[in-house]
Parts: structure tokens; C-alpha cells; sequence
């Protein structure tokens, strides 16, 4: 399995790339807010109602093709393993208003405090031959804990990559994706509406909460320009959280899906789908009726699908019985939803177009291992 993936990118019908590409070579002449010029939160009214420019929040800016703070408290933050979304790449980052903090914990979502705003921009390299170099950013998602809960909504890039607008309404962005390996995946990409992030983000009986924000995602280290350092301990450094261990380890680290040093087979490829499925295979998400519940934390055989009829049969399940039949990835629901890209078939069944092949092989892997054999089936 590869680790890194190269894109090539086409957009049919649509003036981004050659655009993108123009903006690269111009993005010297730009002139970028910078941390001197705006004040993270601007005037705080955020809590009340998402700002209608991103620029307004003072937390992200593209320099060069990437994205930047704009203040040293604005802290990027990578997870263990992440969301995958048709192979974007993506660039996180928490902000708290100075003397808010959120109180260290080993389990659940960290409390974040009132006012906090988190960003989240999506995008995919201009040139596919060199993925670490400049990147067409699509769309920056916020969250923003507000006055009664959290508020959601994605900001939609301009071609200049100067300033990013929000967009309730969400957008279909069609575009060609090529992997080192040479294979193409036509995707169409989904910015999501602020009506569909209630369909991951919601946890019954609450619409909005973020999902990544857990200290297990987040034991990792990252180089904040001195050189690697625990992400915990610098959330803490810059007053994001209190009580982290001196030492700043944190809970057992949720493994990385394709880091084989952080984990076996099953172990991995729990994590994946912890990552990928959990928030709405669990007892408060979208998926909660099926029973099926995808969490790392997850012990009851039956409860991960192993062995487990659906709650719905239909074309989604095809000729198979179980969810997950042990040994046999090829007769298992769960790798054929992962495989499908047909709407109403696929999983997740949002904000995903194209088959990730590496988790899927990830995941043929851990079932071939698993052992076991199911009752015969209908
Ligand atoms: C397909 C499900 C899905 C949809 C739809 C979705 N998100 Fe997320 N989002 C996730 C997952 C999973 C994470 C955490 C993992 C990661 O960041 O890779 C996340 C992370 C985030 C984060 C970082 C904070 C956090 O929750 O960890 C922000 C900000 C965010 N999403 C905003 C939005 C907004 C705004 C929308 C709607 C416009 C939206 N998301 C729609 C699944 C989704
Ligand atoms: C955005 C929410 C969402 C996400 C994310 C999601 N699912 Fe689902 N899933 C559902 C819903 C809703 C159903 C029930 C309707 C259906 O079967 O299509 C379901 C049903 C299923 C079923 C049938 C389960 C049963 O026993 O009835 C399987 C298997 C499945 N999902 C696998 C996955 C896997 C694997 C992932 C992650 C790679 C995933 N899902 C991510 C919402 C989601």
C-alpha cells in the first residue's frame, strides 16, 4: 500500500485548474492578511452567527499554496488517522479566545470552550508529479462553538485563493484524481451544505459537535518551527488546554490506518473505520437504528457485523448475509459498501465519490484474518 498518493487534476467544465494554476504563479504578488492586520474572532459576533467571509474569522490565509495561521494561537493539528474524502488533503486548526480553555481529557470529545473556532480547509495538488507542492484549496470548513451550541458551515475558495465565502447552499465540484500508481478515479467531490453537516456531526439529541477533537486522535507530534513537539503539550503551551501530562503523553494513541508501526492489521483497520464510520455508527449517530457500531472501542463481535444480518436487506446487501463474514472479505456487506461509489450503496453514504482502494484493501485484510465461521445464511 502506498503511502503517498499523486493527483492529477481536471476539472471538466470548470475554469479551476487553469485558474489555480495562474493564482500559484501570481500568489508572490498577493497581498495576505497577515497575523499584524486582524485580530482572531474580529469582534466576536461569530457566536451569534458564522461570519459571510473567512477572512473575517482571522484564523487561515493561502501563502504559496498552502494554508497558514494567521496567529501563533491559531494550532494546526493533524489526527491519528483521519476522514478520507476523495483524497483531498486537508489542513486543521484550532483557536480559543484568549484565557478559554478546554479541560484535558483521556476519553471522549475534548470540551471545547465557548468561542472556540475550528478550521478545516480541503484541497488537492495543481501538479500531480509533485504532491507536496502547491495545492488548488477548494473549500475551508468551519466550526465555531456559539452562544447555544456549535455552528457549522464551509467557505468556497476563490480561483485567486485570496478569500473564501461561505456557502450554506454547498457545491458539486466534478474532477479527475490520479494515484502514483497510475489509476484514475473521476470524483465529484461534495462541499458539503450546512444541512448536511448535521449527518456526521450530530449526535442525537445534539445537531452539531466536532468529531476529530479527541485526545486520542491527537497524541501525535507536530513541528510548530522548533522541531517536532507532542500536539497535547502545545495546545496547552498556547492555553487551548489545561491539565495535559507534563511530559504530554496522552491516552493509547489511536493506531494510523497505513502506518504499520503504530499497529497490526485488525488494529488498523479498526481505526479506520473508528475514523471513517464511528460518528455515525454509534449510539447517538445517523446509523444508530442498524446496530452496527464501528467504534475502535467497540468488543461485541456481533455489535462490529461480524455474523450480523442487516437491519435492511435490498440491493445494498446484494446476495450476502452478513455484514461481516469472517475470512470471507468477498461475501461480507461491510467491504462491498466500502467498494460501491453508487449513491444509496456506498459507505460513507456522504462526502466520499471515489473508492479509497488502500483502506479497502485495509479492510479485505483484516476480514480474510478474522476467524470464525458464520451460520449459513438466506
Ligand atoms: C461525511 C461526513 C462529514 C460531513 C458531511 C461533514 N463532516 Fe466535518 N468532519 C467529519 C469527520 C469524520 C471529521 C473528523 C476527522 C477529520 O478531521 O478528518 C470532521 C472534522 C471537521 C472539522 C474539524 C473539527 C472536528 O470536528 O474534528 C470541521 C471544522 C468540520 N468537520 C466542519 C464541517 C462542516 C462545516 C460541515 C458541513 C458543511 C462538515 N464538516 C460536514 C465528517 C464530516
Ligand atoms: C453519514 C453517516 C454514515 C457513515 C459515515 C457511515 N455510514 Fe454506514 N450506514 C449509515 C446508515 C444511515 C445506514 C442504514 C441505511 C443503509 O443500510 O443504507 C448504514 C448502514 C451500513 C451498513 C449496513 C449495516 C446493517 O447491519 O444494517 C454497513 C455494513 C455500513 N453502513 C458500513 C459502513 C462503513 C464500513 C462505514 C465507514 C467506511 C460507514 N458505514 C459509514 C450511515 C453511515
Amino acid at each position: 500500500m502506498s503511502a503517498r498518493i499523486a493527483f492529477s487534476l481536471a476539472l471538466l467544465g470548470s475554469a479551476l485548474l487553469s485558474s489555480a494554476a495562474m493564482s500559484c504563479s501570481s500568489k508572490s504578488n498577493s497581498t495576505t492578511t497577515s497575523s499584524a492586520t486582524c485580530t482572531p474572532g474580529a469582534d466576536g459576533s461569530y457566536v451569534n452567527g458564522l461570519y459571510d467571509s473567512l477572512s473575517d474569522y482571522c484564523m487561515v490565509d493561502i501563502e504559496n499554496g498552502q494554508v497558514r495561521p494567521l496567529s501563533e494561537r491559531v494550532v494546526p493539528y493533524s489526527l491519528a488517522t483521519p476522514l478520507f474524502s476523495d483524497y483531498a488533503v486537508k489542513y486543521r486548526t484550532v483557536w480559543t479566545p484568549p484565557g478559554q480553555s478546554a479541560p484535558y481529557s483521556a476519553t471522549g470529545q475534548l470540551d471545547l470552550p465557548k468561542g472556540t473556532i475550528i478550521t478545516k480547509s480541503f484541497g488537492f495538488p495543481i501538479d500531480p508529479a509533485a504532491p507536496d507542492g502547491a495545492i488548488r484549496w477548494v473549500e475551508t470548513r468551519i466550526m465555531a462553538r456559539g452562544e447555544t451550541g456549535w455552528l457549522a458551515s464551509s467557505y468556497l475558495w476563490n480561483d485567486a485563493q485570496t478569500e473564501a465565502t461561505n456557502q450554506p447552499g454547498g457545491k458539486v465540484i466534478p474532477l479527475d484524481i490520479t494515484g502514483t500508481d497510475g489509476v484514475k478515479q473521476h470524483a465529484t467531490y461534495l462541499v458539503p451544505s450546512t444541512t448536511q453537516c448535521p449527518k456526521c456531526h450530530g449526535q442525537e439529541p445534539v445537531k452539531l459537535l466536532p468529531i476529530g477533537t479527541r485526545a486520542d486522535q491527537l497524541t501525535g507530534s507536530m513541528d510548530y518551527g522548533h522541531g517536532p513537539e507532542s500536539q497535547l503539550t502545545h495546545w496547552q503551551t498556547e492555553g487551548i488546554l489545561t491539565g495535559v501530562a507534563a511530559d504530554g503523553t496522552g491516552p493509547t494513541p489511536l493506531p494510523t490506518w497505513n502506518d504499520p508501526n503504530t499497529g497490526d492489521v485488525a488494529s488498523r483497520a479498526r481505526a479506520y473505520l473508528d475514523a471513517n464510520c464511528a460518528y455515525c455508527h454509534s449510539e447517538h449517530g445517523e446509523a444508530r437504528t442498524t446496530g452496527l457500531f464501528l467504534a475502535f472501542t467497540e468488543t461485541d463481535p456481533l455489535r462490529l457485523g461480524i455474523c450480523k444480518a442487516p437491519v435492511a436487506a435490498g440491493r445494498a446487501s446484494t446476495t450476502n448475509s452478513f455484514d461481516v463474514v469472517p475470512g470471507k472479505p468477498d461475501e461480507s456487506i461491510l467491504i462491498h459498501r466500502v467498494e460501491a461509489t453508487e449513491a444509496s450503496i456506498a459507505m460513507p453514504e456522504i462526502g466520499r465519490s471515489t473508492i479509497h482502494h488502500e483502506a479497502a484493501t485495509l479492510l479485505r485484510q483484516w476480514v480474510s484474518g478474522l476467524p470464525g465461521t458464520c451460520p449459513a445464511g438466506k
